[in-house]
């Protein structure tokens, strides 16, 4: 008994993540670990005290980052509610204290003097750009796998899996 039940709250957790994933319009798929190795790197030369993972998931490249930089200020926006949680959770566990995840839409929240990481999607990365266009944020944004439309990119870099999946560096 104690089993079934335990399935129906995975079906309902799966079936929470499926519906907002198509709302928001991508899965909280976590960013691959050779291609947080390249965030790492390149960030490391960065003078903002702070990063902010815009659709931070379930969290992982967030506390990634948070571990690594213990000095700065990593911040998670995430609006599903599941990997939300989770992400919390995982921060608490691991006792990670200089991570903070909100659940609420990076699209309303001020991103200036901030480093950006994402792991979007075509529109998503739309949103965005329309955005920096809007408010002139001057950073660096580190976009794994996806680009900017009409914003040039500053360098390429290709993680080191089979699929050298493309980080693109943009400067605003
Ligand atoms: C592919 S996951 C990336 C997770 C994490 N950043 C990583 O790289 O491991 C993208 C996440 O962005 C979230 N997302 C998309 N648009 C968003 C928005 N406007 N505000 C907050 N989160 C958003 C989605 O819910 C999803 O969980």
């Amino acid at each position: 008994m104690f089993e079934y039940i335990l399935l129906l709250i995975l079906l309902i957790f799966i079936l929470f993540i499926v519906i907002s994933s198509l709302k928001v319009g991508i899965s909280p798929m976590p960013t691959s670990k050779p291609s947080q190795k390249i965030i790492l790197e390149y960030l490391q030369n960065s003078s903002n005290n702070t990063i902010i993972d815009l659709g931070s998931g379930f969290g992982t490249l967030a506390i990634h980052l948070a571990v690594n930089f213990p000095n700065k200020k990593i911040i998670g926006y995430e609006v599903s509610i599941i990997p939300f949680y989770i992400s919390v959770i995982l921060k608490y566990i691991l006792r990670v204290k200089n991570v903070h995840f909100y659940k609420k839409d990076f699209l309303k929240q001020n991103l200036k003097d901030c480093d950006l990481v994402c792991y979007l999607y075509p529109n998503g990365m739309k949103k965005l750009e329309n955005k920096l266009f809007k408010e002139t944020i001057n950073t660096t944004i580190v976009s794994n796998t996806f680009s900017f439309r009409n914003i040039k990119e500053k360098e390429v870099l290709n993680d080191t899996s089979i699929l050298k999946n493309p980080i693109f560096i943009y400067k605003t």
